[in-house]
């Protein structure tokens, strides 16, 4: 008998691991069938993976090719080259013989050559001959809209992890080349998501920058208690356990429905359970989510200042805002209200905070909880 999880984290969730977003697939699902360029943004984890997945697994047409790209792991122009035109040529054909005689058609200028491992179908690799000074890039960057119009379909491209660009050497120069080809393409939607709002908002919502309108921007929010408790319910009841709606609701509380944290507190608690789930089963799942999570927390802790530390402190205690008062500056020793500015301009960088106008928010729920538990102030 196969053996399943009731909770998934770690990876995308899909089928029946996914909960709730109707209306956010909803838009997605229409924007990418009609063209329309989406742009998805939130904090980590909270689930932008998996909505794109689930929404473009969904998407039942033969006219539309999905190509999912993640640029996680590109640090430069030249490796982001060699992920899309490897993720084009495989995404858009099964076939072997296809993938040779696309990248030899339309990629004339750059020489690609292949490799293929042990098993050919899942395991090749691209490579080709790189001259900077002559724009191959943009040989590439055509790759999607000519080979669209060849197959006669319409390409939908997605590209994970997208903030990465702002990474690379003279990032604004690649961003007028990207949007300068691809705004042309008549057959290829794009739809870019990625973590580290500031980045992606730096990107996309800046006046100033390449990609700014460039498509539909949409910021993802968190999935509600109202949608989680349920989810959870019928997860426990499912693999013949049970947990009250109460202590499914303090799952979402602790890890302020962070989604990745809420499925794996859930699975803790599921699998320290008998039949029927305790508040101390509960309780103790939450310590020892922190306890696997404590050398993560502390080698963070260990690459901050102290002014740093003591703001994140601030905002463990519940602060979210007005923290240039004096008696905060005061009593959670930041220093001075230039300090403060500095220090959130630091841990936004570092992606440990977000910023919505005046509030403030700790992006790692459990980070939080387990300073709070370090910390006491009289
Ligand atoms: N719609 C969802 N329903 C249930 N769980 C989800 C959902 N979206 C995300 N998750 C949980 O959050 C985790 C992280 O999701 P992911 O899509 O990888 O986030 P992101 O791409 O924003 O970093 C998943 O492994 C899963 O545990
Ligand atoms: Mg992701």
């Amino acid at each position: 008998m196969a053996i399943e999880n009731p909770f998934v984290f770690g990876k995308a969730a899909e089928g029946a691991y996914f909960t709730d977003r109707t209306e956010d697939a909803k838009r997605l699902h229409a924007n990418l069938t009609h063209g329309i360029n989406t742009i998805l943004i939130s904090p980590r984890r909270w689930g932008k993976t998996s909505l794109v997945k689930k929404v473009i697994g969904e998407i039942d047409r033969p006219d539309i090719t999905p190509v999912f790209i993640d640029i996680f792991q590109c640090k430069s122009e030249y490796e982001f080259y060699h992920a899309f035109a490897s993720a084009i040529i495989k995404q858009t054909s099964s076939r072997l013989e296809e993938w040779v005689e696309t990248a030899k058609s339309f990629l004339t200028n750059i020489s690609p050559k292949f490799s293929f491992g042990p098993d050919p179908m899942n395991d090749f690799s691209l490579s080709f001959e790189w001259n900077p000074k002559e724009d191959t890039g943009a040989d590439i960057l055509q790759l999607p809209e000519r080979l669209a119009q060849k197959k006669k379909t319409h390409l939908v491209v997605c590209l994970d992890e997208f903030q990465q660009i702002a990474d690379f050497d003279d990032s604004l120069k690649f961003q007028k080349k990207l949007r300068s080809v691809w705004q042309h393409q008549q057959n290829v939607t794009y739809c870019m998501f990625g973590s580290k709002k500031h980045l992606m908002e730096n990107i996309f919502n800046d006046k100033s920058k390449p990609f700014y309108k460039f498509g539909d921007l949409m910021f993802l929010k968190k999935i509600p208690t109202e949608e989680w408790v349920p989810f959870i319910c019928s997860k426990f009841q499912e693999s013949g356990k049970s947990i009250s709606e109460r202590q499914a609701s303090t799952i979402c509380e602790v890890t302020e429905n962070l989604s990745s944290y809420v499925q794996h507190l859930a699975w803790v608690v599921w699998y320290k359970a008998d039949k029927v789930v305790t508040d101390n089963d509960v309780k103790e799942a939450i310590d020892d989510l922190l306890e696997q999570n404590k050398v993560f927390f502390q080698r963070e802790v260990e690459q901050l200042s102290e002014r740093q530390l003591n703001f994140l402190r601030t905002l463990a205690d519940g602060v979210t805002s007005g923290f240039s008062r004096k008696e905060i500056i005061r009593k959670y020793r930041l220093e001075s209200s230039a300090n403060v500015q500095a220090v959130k301009k630091a841990l936004l960088k570092k992606d440990l905070i977000d910023v919505d106008g005046q509030r403030i928010s700790f992006n790692d729920s459990l980070f939080k909880q387990w300073l709070k538990r370090q910390t006491y102030y009289d």
